[in-house]
This record gives C-alpha cells, sequence and structure tokens, in this order.
C-alpha cells in the first residue's frame, strides 16, 4: 500500500458521551452525505473483544485490534468514511481530517440513559463524564484543537441535528473545543453539587 493512501485524510470522527445520538445521527449523515458509516461499537464486538469486565458487564475490548481492523477497512479506499463511536479516539490520526463531538445538556443526557434503563451507577458515570468534557478532551488529545469542533444538540431534533452535524463537517457549523461549559450552566442552575457526587 502507497504513502499516499496512508497520508489520504477520508475519516470523519463523530463522538460523544453513550446517549447523546451518535448513531442515529451519523446514519442520517451518512444517507445525506453518501460518506459510508463505520459504527465502531459494532466492529469493536465483531472483532476486538479481548475478555469481560464482569464489575461493569461490559466487554472489553483491545485497542490494538480495533485500530488495525479500522485501517483495513479504511485505509486505501477512496471513499468517504464517518467513523462512530463513543471510543472516537480510536480512529488513527492520520486518517481523520476532522472530529465532531455532539454534546448534551447533563440532565437531559441523565433523563435519556434512564429511560434506556441503565443502572444509576452507569447513567452517573456517562452524566459526569458529560459534565467533565470526557469526549472532547479524548478527541483533542488525539486529533489536535484545530481538527475538533463541538455541537451542542440540546433541543435539536433529529434531523435538525444531523443537517448541524454535516454543516459541521464542511466547516460550516460547530464550535472550537472548550465553547459548552456544562460546569457553569449547572452551577448557575444550583445543579452541579448533586450530579457530581
Ligand atoms: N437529536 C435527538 N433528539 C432526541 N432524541 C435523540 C436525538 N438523537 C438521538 N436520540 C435518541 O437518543 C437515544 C440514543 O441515541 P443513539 O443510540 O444514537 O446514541 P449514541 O450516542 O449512539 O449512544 P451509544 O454511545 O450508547 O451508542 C435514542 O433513543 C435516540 O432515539
Ligand atoms: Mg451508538
Amino acid at each position: 500500500m502507497s504513502g499516499a493512501y496512508i497520508m489520504a485524510k477520508n475519516v470523519v470522527v463523530i463522538t460523544g458521551t453513550p446517549g447523546v445520538g451518535k448513531t442515529v445521527t451519523a446514519k442520517r449523515v451518512s444517507e445525506m452525505t453518501g460518506m459510508r458509516l463505520l459504527e465502531l461499537g459494532a466492529i469493536a464486538q465483531a472483532c476486538a473483544i479481548s475478555g469481560k469486565d464482569a464489575d461493569r458487564e461490559s466487554l472489553i475490548i483491545s485497542p490494538k485490534k480495533l485500530r488495525g481492523r479500522i485501517r483495513n477497512l479504511i485505509e486505501g479506499q477512496e471513499a468517504e468514511f464517518i467513523a462512530e463511536g463513543h471510543y472516537g479516539e480510536i480512529v488513527p490520526a492520520e486518517l481523520v481530517k476532522k472530529a465532531v463531538v455532539i454534546r448534551l445538556d447533563p440532565i437531559v443526557l441523565e433523563g435519556r440513559l434512564r429511560a434506556r434503563g441503565y443502572p444509576e451507577k452507569k447513567v452517573k458515570e456517562n452524566v459526569q463524564a458529560e459534565i467533565l468534557d470526557a469526549c472532547l478532551i479524548g478527541a483533542v488529545d488525539a486529533f489536535g484543537m484545530e481538527s475538533v469542533v463541538e455541537v451542542d444538540s440540546t433541543g435539536l431534533g433529529e434531523e435538525a441535528l444531523a443537517n448541524v452535524v454535516s454543516d459541521a463537517i464542511r466547516g460550516a457549523a460547530g464550535s472550537p473545543p472548550g465553547t459548552v461549559n456544562w460546569i457553569a450552566k449547572l452551577e448557575k442552575e444550583g445543579k452541579i453539587e448533586k450530579l457530581l457526587q
């Protein structure tokens, strides 16, 4: 495989905390744009399981295997890809032209995760990760400030969000990392302490 292929940045990553709407949005954007969809969670399940974390009732993913599989799927392809998943930073940085981090008001996220039937511990863990910008920080660490945009999905329906994310991919929407500030918002609403306990 030639170096020219390896240098081609043909992947847009869509990432964010569980429940923010990555899968629904990425599917819509893929249909709108013709970009090929890679569901990182499904790829991990299919070919990168290395064990089971009984404590957290979740599977342990081998990052090395997953990265290798993603490379195989993408490298040398002329298509443009959307890779969506909670662990967006797993996509090799040299393939990534942009990462869109979907954000959601932690209070709304909490309701959505509860409605999904998540145990309270898992709800709290994910709500706190959203408050503390965990996915955003992961994306900036992996891809650099200039490649990452945030999109606040709060109050946007599925179609509206897909439109904004598709605009963000073209550089016509979204905000630089650090724009969303849930801590300030929740402090103002007097809700921060309870959520971070
Ligand atoms: N813009 C939206 N407005 C309201 N609800 C939404 C929106 N986008 C997604 N949802 C709903 O939120 C839930 C989670 O969506 P989705 O499965 O896409 O999240 P996800 O980020 O992919 O989660 P996970 O990381 O667990 O895969 C679904 O029930 C979906 O219908
Ligand atoms: Mg999903």
